[in-house]
């Protein structure tokens, strides 16, 4: 056996900005339990709850040994009382009764089925589980109202629900550089998302789109948008205005949800990603996008969700840490900021709540430096 490893020594930090979490890791079996619980708490809309379990979940993911007994968890941070329940009843049974008995519950189950549909959250999920609908087909048998971007996600469930590989999202990002040049030269298109912190597929593609000469990404988004949609790419775009006030104003970053808002232009967009037959080799799709029809032919073809999101080059670094994810590292890098530095962070920029200044950067690596933390790399993000 290794040597006792530091962790077990009370040396596991309390924020996971502070930790690396890596990809891969020695406690999936414990870490996928402890997430059913969270995503069970968070369709009962006890978001405290699920934060919990998802923090445990994080926390073990971040250690580079394998959880054998409960008393190794004695100083980890963050495993509360019912998480080290469910990590003790996997410890002696392999599984858990409890985890078994939510994956097994009707509940969850079309909670699951609804919150897959893109458009579709936790509260509108319930309000159809507590009117007794089951399936998707029970959406049309109750002919149940749907906004367009229900409809959408209605319609490309299937594809919207199968994971988007890499190749995939390189080839989408590619075209979309090309329309992006084709505006405006000298303009970046750069891969975000779980892609950038190494994972091999994913629920959708983020990309992010700058120029570096400042005010030049203005209109830009809008304008790859109606050359994407001419050249026949588009399924369902819908495209949210920049409501951003002047940085300046105090009032952004302090108030509550200071750390939370993102005010950049942004697209939210299922692509039609043509062709796919016999082509899932790297680099080999970006040639076969768009040389589909569109008519029909389920296998020819495949539906991929793109979230498209225009930045000033200024903020680049800050919209850039914070659409890297996961979702759990950049609210602990907030929760970081806020609480032990006294600075607001958000996609914006950092700004010191005390000294009332701003705090620039050029890289992901300065914004770390400002906040005393040790540079973590995407890699290390998956928490
Ligand atoms: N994000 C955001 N505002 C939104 C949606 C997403 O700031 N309205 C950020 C999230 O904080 C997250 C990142 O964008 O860090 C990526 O979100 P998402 O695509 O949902 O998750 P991924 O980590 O990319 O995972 P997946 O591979 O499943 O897409
Ligand atoms: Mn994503
Ligand atoms: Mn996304
Ligand atoms: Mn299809």
């Amino acid at each position: 056996a290794p040597a006792e490893p530091l962790e077990e020594k009370g040396q596991v930090a309390p924020y996971i900005c502070q930790r690396r979490t890596p990809l891969l890791h020695h406690n999936t079996a414990l870490t996928d339990a402890l997430e059913t619980m969270a995503e069970e708490a968070r369709f009962c809309g006890s978001d405290v709850r699920s934060l919990a379990f998802s923090r445990a979940a994080s926390v073990l993911k971040s250690l580079p040994w394998r959880v054998k007994r409960i008393q190794q968890l004695h100083t980890v941070p963050c495993v509360g009382e019912h998480s080290q329940r469910i990590i003790q009843e996997m410890l002696e049974d392999g599984m858990s009764a409890e985890v078994e008995q939510v994956r097994q519950s009707e509940r969850y189950r079309t909670m699951k089925l609804f919150t897959k549909i893109f458009g579709v959250g936790v509260k509108i999920a319930s309000q159809w589980y507590q009117r007794g609908l089951r399936t998707l087909a029970d959406l049309q048998l109750h002919q149940i109202k749907l906004n367009l971007e229900q409809q959408a996600g209605l319609l490309h469930y299937e594809d919207l629900n199968t994971p988007v590989e890499l190749w995939e999202a390189e080839a989408i990002s590619q075209v979309v550089r090309k329309a992006v040049e084709q505006i405006s030269p000298g303009a970046t298109v750069t891969l975000t998302g779980g892609f950038r912190r190494g994972k091999p597929c994913g629920h959708d593609v983020d990309l992010l789109i700058t120029h570096p000469s400042e005010g030049q990404e203005m209109g830009l988004l809008c304008r790859v948008i109606s050359i994407l949609d001419s050249q026949g790419f588009l399924l369902y775009h819908s495209t949210h205005r920049n409501s951003l006030p002047s940085l300046e104003d105090e009032e952004l970053w302090v108030s509550d949800h200071s750390s939370t808002m993102d005010h950049f232009e942004r697209c939210l967009s299922i692509f039609h990603l043509g062709d796919l037959a016999g082509s899932n080799q790297g680099g080999a799709g970006a040639q076969k996008l768009g040389a589909s029809t569109g008519s029909g032919a389920s296998s020819l073809w495949k539906a991929v969700r793109v979230d498209l999101v225009e930045t000033p080059y200024s903020q680049f670094p800050f919209a850039l840490l914070g659409w890297t994810g996961s979702r759990n590292f950049e609210r602990d890098l907030r929760r970081f900021s806020k609480h032990e530095k006294k600075m607001t962070l958000n996609s914006h920029g950092l700004y010191h709540l005390e000294q009332k200044i701003f705090l620039p950067a050029a890289s992901e690596e300065e914004i770390f430096q400002h906040l005393g933390l040790e540079y973590i790399l995407p890699e290390e993000r998956n928490a």
